[in-house]
C-alpha cells in the first residue's frame, strides 16, 4: 500500500509579539504566573496592519512551495482549514491561489479548492481530505496543498482575551511523504455543543470552563473510539503525543486523561497501585457522578507519580515550546504542536524513524479526533528546513497600548488607520476585505 502523509510543513507567524507576563498581566491587574505557570504561556502572536489569514496562510504556502521547488502544476488541492473566515462564499483558498498565481508561472485552474471549517479541528480534517482523495487515486500524482491559518482574537475583557494567538501552518501531503506517514486509523468523539461559537459574528462567545470540560470528555471518547480499530494503548507505544493546544495549560489536563486511560490494566498500574491505589472502574459506583470524582481524584494523585512526570517530560512538554510563545493558532494549533516535537527530537539527535506519534486534535463544537503518525526516514532535513526560531525572534514587541491599537485594527467593526509596526520583506500584503491581495 501507497504510503501517504506530510512531505512538508511551513509556518508563518504574526509578525508582532505580546508579551504576556510583564506587558499583558500588570494592565489586566492579574499576576504574571497565571500566564506562565496556570496557563503555560510566554507571549502571543498578533498580525501586523498589513496580515490577515489570506496573507499568512499564502506567505506559508509560499515558502514551502519555493523550497520544494513546486510549481501550481504540482498541486491538485488547496485547502485552507480556518475559523477566522470573512466570506461567506468564496473560499480562502481561491484569495490565496490568487496570491501566489502572482508570483509563479502558471495557475491553480485545474486544482480543486475548499474551505474547511470545524473551529480548530479543521486543519486536520482537512489533512483527512487530501489523505483520502490521494489513496482514492484522484490525485493524477500530484500534491494536496493545505493551510490552516487564523487570528484567534476575542472581544476585549473576554477571558479568552489571555489565549490569543495568530498564524498559518502550510502543508504537502502525498505520496511517499518525508516527514510522517498516516495510520488508516481513526477515531471521533463528537457531539452537538454550545461553549464556543460565532454565530454571525467575528469574535466567539466562549463559556471558557466548560469548553475545558467539553475538550477533555471529547478526546476521552476519541481515543476510547481509537482503540475500538488499534487495539489497547501503552504509553510507551507513542515518541510525542502533539494535542490541540489553545494554551499549554489544557494539553496539561488532556495529558493526564490520556495517560490514565493508557495505563488502565497495564504493569505501570500495578506499579502505581501501592501508593494511589487501583484506578477506580465504574462498576464499582452506584453513579456515574461518584465514578467521575473518584476518576478526578485518581488523576489528581497521579499528576505527582515520578512515572507520570517522566513521560510528561519526554512526550508531552517537546511538544509546547512553540505554542507558549504564539498563543492560539486555532487550526494551526495542533500542527505546530508536531513540529515542536519533531525540532525537539532534531536539537537532541534523536533518530525518530519507524517510530509513532499519537495526534489529538480538537475542534470546538465540538469534536476531537485520534489518529497515529508514523516518522519515516529523511524526516530530519525538512524538519530542520523549517525557520520557527528565526520567525519568533523577528517579531516586533508591541506595548500594551500598541496591542491595543492592533485589536482594533483587526476587529471588522472598527475603522482605525494605524502605521504598520514592521515593514514587509518581499511579501503578500492585506490591501483590503474582498481584494486582491498585493506581494510587496
Ligand atoms: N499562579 C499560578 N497559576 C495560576 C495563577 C497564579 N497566580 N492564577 C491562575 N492560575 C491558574 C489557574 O489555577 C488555572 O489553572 P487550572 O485550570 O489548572 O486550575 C489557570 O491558571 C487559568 O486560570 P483561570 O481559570 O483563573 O483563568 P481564566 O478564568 O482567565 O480562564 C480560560 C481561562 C477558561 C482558559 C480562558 O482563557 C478562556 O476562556 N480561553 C478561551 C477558551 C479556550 O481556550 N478553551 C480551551 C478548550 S476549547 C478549545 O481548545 C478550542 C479552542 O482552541 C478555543
Amino acid at each position: 500500500m501507497t504510503a501517504v502523509g506530510i512531505d512538508a510543513i511551513e509556518i508563518w507567524t504574526g509578525k508582532l509579539r505580546l508579551d504576556l507576563p510583564n506587558t499583558f498581566a500588570p494592565e489586566m491587574g492579574e499576576d504574571p504566573e497565571k500566564y506562565t505557570k496556570g496557563l503555560g504561556l510566554e507571549s502571543s502572536s498578533f498580525p501586523d496592519v498589513y496580515e490577515d489569514i489570506v496573507t499568512m496562510g499564502a506567505n506559508a504556502a509560499k515558502q514551502l512551495m519555493d523550497r520544494k521547488g513546486l510549481t501550481p502544476d504540482d498541486i491538485g488541492r488547496i485547502d485552507v482549514a480556518t475559523e477566522s473566515a470573512f466570506d461567506n462564499s468564496k473560499p480562502v483558498s481561491t484569495y490565496i491561489a490568487g496570491c501566489l498565481e502572482q508570483v509563479y508561472d502558471g495557475d491553480f485552474h485545474h486544482a480543486n479548492k475548499g474551505e474547511r471549517k470545524f473551529a480548530c479541528l479543521a486543519g486536520t480534517q482537512s489533512i483527512d481530505d487530501a489523505y483520502n482523495w490521494i489513496k482514492a487515486g484522484r490525485n493524477r500524482g500530484r500534491a494536496a496543498l493545505v493551510i490552516a491559518t487564523d487570528t484567534a482574537l476575542y472581544e476585549r475583557d473576554d477571558p479568552g482575551e489571555a489565549t490569543q494567538g495568530a498564524g498559518a501552518v502550510a502543508m504537502l501531503i502525498t505520496e511517499n511523504p518525508s516527514i510522517v506517514e498516516l495510520s488508516t486509523e481513526q477515531g471521533y468523539g463528537s457531539a452537538d455543543e454550545t461553549d464556543f461559537l460565532k454565530p454571525n459574528q467575528q469574535f466567539p462567545s466562549v463559556d471558557g470552563k466548560r469548553s475545558v470540560q467539553v475538550y477533555l470528555a471529547r478526546m476521552r471518547e476519541a481515543l476510547e473510539d481509537y482503540e475500538s480499530v488499534s487495539g489497547d494503548t501503552h504509553p510507551d507505544d507513542f515518541e510525542y503525543i502533539p494535542f490541540h493546544t489553545p494554551f499549554p495549560g489544557m494539553v496539561r489536563k488532556a495529558a493526564v486523561l490520556g495517560y490514565r486511560h493508557m495505563t488502565r490494566d497495564t504493569e505501570i498500574e500495578d506499579e502505581l497501585t501501592s501508593e494511589i491505589g487501583r484506578q477506580p472502574r465504574e462498576a464499582d459506583f452506584e453513579s456515574r457522578e461518584e465514578y467521575t470524582e473518584a476518576i478526578r481524584d485518581y488523576m489528581d494523585d497521579l499528576k505527582g507519580m515520578d512515572q507520570y512526570r517522566e513521560w510528561y517530560a519526554e512526550t508531552i512538554e517537546p511538544t509546547l515550546s512553540i505554542s507558549r510563545n504564539v498563543g492560539n493558532w486555532y487550526t494551526g494549533s495542533v500542527h505546530i504542536a508536531r513540529l515542536s516535537a519533531l525540532r525537539h527530537a532534531l536539537e537532541r539527535g534523536e533518530e525518530l524513524a519507524g517510530q509513532q506519534m499519537l495526534v489529538g486534535s480538537y475542534g470546538s463544537g465540538a469534536q476531537a479526533e485520534v489518529h497515529a503518525e508514523t516518522i519515516v526516514d529523511g524526516w530530519t532535513e525538512h524538519v530542520e528546513a523549517v525557520e520557527v526560531e528565526d520567525q519568533l525572534a523577528r517579531r516586533y514587541d508591541i506595548s500594551f497600548d500598541e496591542y491595543e491599537l492592533v485589536h482594533d485594527v483587526h476587529n471588522h467593526e472598527k475603522e482605525v488607520d494605524v502605521e504598520a509596526f514592521t515593514t514587509p520583506e518581499a511579501e503578500f500584503v492585506f490591501t483590503g476585505w474582498g481584494r486582491m491581495n498585493e506581494r510587496r
